[in-house]
């Protein structure tokens, strides 16, 4: 492998930089506060890391709401700071991958401040997507667009006295972050001069957030919204939405593929595509387009044998016929924690979340052991539950307030995490203070009480990491699954030289054994339940205890 196509195979670890690390004490963690903990990813022993937006905005949507896309936020560094990571990072052998968000700007952009003092039809206002209301006052919407973050994702243009013009703005997400009009020559030159005054300070790639979402459908027209179910999952809403996964997308990352093409090592993107299917996923990493894109159908997945196996099989069969490595991800900052998703619930309607990091943990081993890439995210090496008690004074999650408290999914998996101590704010930062509060219940869950420690959900990690990075058999080789049973899958991956790596996850709350010819030379387990049996007739063979992976030399 060429490197420069370390993504092929890389494990990413997503930073979410207000919860990482606080280098000044005001509870907010910070670029500075990233810096310091470099050596902690080294250790860990990740190839890149991508980290969550840091540029100027009024962080009402945690930084998803850019006022200036090449000023860093004052509460979070300066460039300076990011030329600073930049070099750490890469003298560390880390990439660095950054967060672009091209389907809205903040409505503190200067772009919007410009439009909102021009008339609805000037040229300002074309750069974001506005159209007439309907009706003799044009006071309904121009159709039936919701927020992604609830209520209608039309809003009223006003004049400067505050009074509607009968003209109204489109935002899929929260009234601040309206959506830009990628059929303007403006938006186009602003990106691709934004994505190059990135790559000229050696940024190594993008996470393009909402890359599905750029192109809407010509004529904007209604939408028959399906009600989504329990899991509310934006899958859901994506197969045939007239703001999603629209053919003209595509175009698009044409255009930025060029230009990442033109630099020396080639810089890389990372698709944030919510979209129903593998094979529509697979259509954004054609050669010309995007490098890889989030694999949301496997997440969703979660702890369900028949759900994982049809999955993998999609997701490796329609990348295949593109020529991309699949990736593959079970945690970040819009979804519950693994851990707690995975977690079977109690009789009393409580996740239990002993059984959810067992099973958290085998998925994880066993997701490593797939081809691709793999993204983690911040706090699940340490094993972090959701924090699920959040109180609505302290909650930020425009979905949160936008749902009339209905929809609280989001600030519970962007608690700070713990480094060190007994007490928030765990090493966070200098005092107690966090800008989520910690739960006091987290001391357990450090990098100080768990690095060196037997059996930590952190030593398994990097023992995984250390592990898939030298076993080439573990690498862009074939993936062929092993017969076993309904609630066990297994697969073996081999290598150019022949060497070859037998990977099992056993999703049944049994112990089973394994065919003798499967090795018994157990290289990585997710928990110490595995146990070689005395031999039979066809010589030893393994036990593997009940929601446990395992990957044994084959
Ligand atoms: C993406 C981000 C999410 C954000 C939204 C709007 O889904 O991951 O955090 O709220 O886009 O930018």
């Amino acid at each position: 492998m060429s490197p420069n196509d370390w993504w092929r195979h890389a494990v990413v670890y997503q930073v979410y930089p207000r919860s990482f690390a606080d280098s000044d004490g005001d509870g907010m963690g910070d670029i500075p506060g990233l810096i310091t903990r470099l050596d902690y990813l080294a250790d860990l022993g990740v190839d890149a890391i991508w980290i969550s937006p840091f540029y100027t905005s009024p962080l009402n949507d945690g930084g998803y709401d850019v006022a200036d896309y090449r000023s860093i936020d004052e509460r979070l560094g300066t460039l300076a700071d990011v030329d600073e990571l930049v070099a750490q990072a890469h003298a560390r052998s880390i990439r660095v991958i950054m967060d672009i968000v091209p389907n809205h700007t903040s409505s503190e952009h200067r772009w919007f401040r410009e439009a909102l003092g021009s008339p609805p039809d000037s040229a300002a206002w074309d750069r974001y997507i506005v159209r007439e209301g309907k009706g003799a006052d044009r006071e309904t919407p121009p159709n039936n667009w919701r927020s992604v973050f609830h209520g209608r994702g039309w809003s009223h243009v006003r004049t400067a006295d505050g009074s509607p013009t009968g003209y109204w703005y489109l935002h899929l997400f929260d009234t601040t972050q309206p959506d830009v009009n990628w059929s303007n020559a403006d938006v186009h030159e602003e990106f691709v001069s934004t994505l190059r005054f990135w790559f000229d300070r050696g940024i190594d790639g993008f996470r393009i957030d909402v890359a599905h979402g750029l192109v809407k459908q010509d004529g904007l027209p209604d939408y028959d919204y399906v009600e989504r179910s329990e899991s509310g999952s934006i899958l859901e809403d994506s197969a045939h939405a007239p703001f999603w996964d629209q053919d003209g997308v595509h175009e698009i990352y044409r255009e930025w593929r060029r230009v990442a093409d033109e630099y020396d090592p080639p810089r890389v993107f990372c698709g944030e595509t919510w979209v129903p299917n593998p094979e529509r996923l697979a259509r954004y990493q054609r050669p010309d387009e995007l490098h890889t894109s989030f694999n949301f159908a496997y997440l969703e997945a979660g702890w369900d044998a028949d759900a994982m196996r049809t999955s993998i099989d999609d997701t490796i069969a329609n990348h295949a016929k593109v020529g991309a490595p699949p990736t593959w991800v079970l945690s970040n900052h819009d979804v519950v924690r693994h851990r707690t998703r995975m977690a079977p619930v109690d009789d009393d309607g409580e996740p239990d979340l002993e059984r959810g990091l067992r099973r958290a943990r085998a998925a994880t081993v066993f997701t490593l052991s797939l081809p691709g890439s793999m993204y983690i995210y911040q706090g699940e090496e340490l094993g972090l539950p959701e924090v699920t008690d959040l109180a609505p004074e302290v909650r930020q999650d425009p979905a949160w307030h936008r749902s009339g408290g209905t929809d609280g999914t989001r600030d519970g998996c962007r608690v700070p995490i713990p480094w060190s101590g007994d007490s928030p704010s765990y090493g966070f930062g200098a005092g107690s203070a966090s800008w989520l509060p910690q739960p006091t219940s987290w001391a357990g869950l450090s990098v100080e009480a768990e690095r060196g420690v037997d059996g930590s959900t952190l030593e398994l990690y990097r023992e995984a990491l250390r592990v898939r990075r030298v076993e080439e058999a573990l690498g862009e080789g074939p993936f062929t699954w092993l017969d076993h049973s309904a609630e066990v899958l297994a697969a073996r991956r081999t290598g150019a030289e022949g060497s070859s790596v037998v990977s099992i996850v056993n999703l049944s709350d049994e112990v089973v054994h394994l065919p003798a010819g499967w090795g018994t030379d157990l290289l990585v387990a997710s928990s110490p339940d595995v146990a070689v049996m005395s031999t039979d007739a066809s010589g030893a063979f393994l036990a593997l205890g009940p929601e446990t992976a395992a990957w044994l030399r084959g």
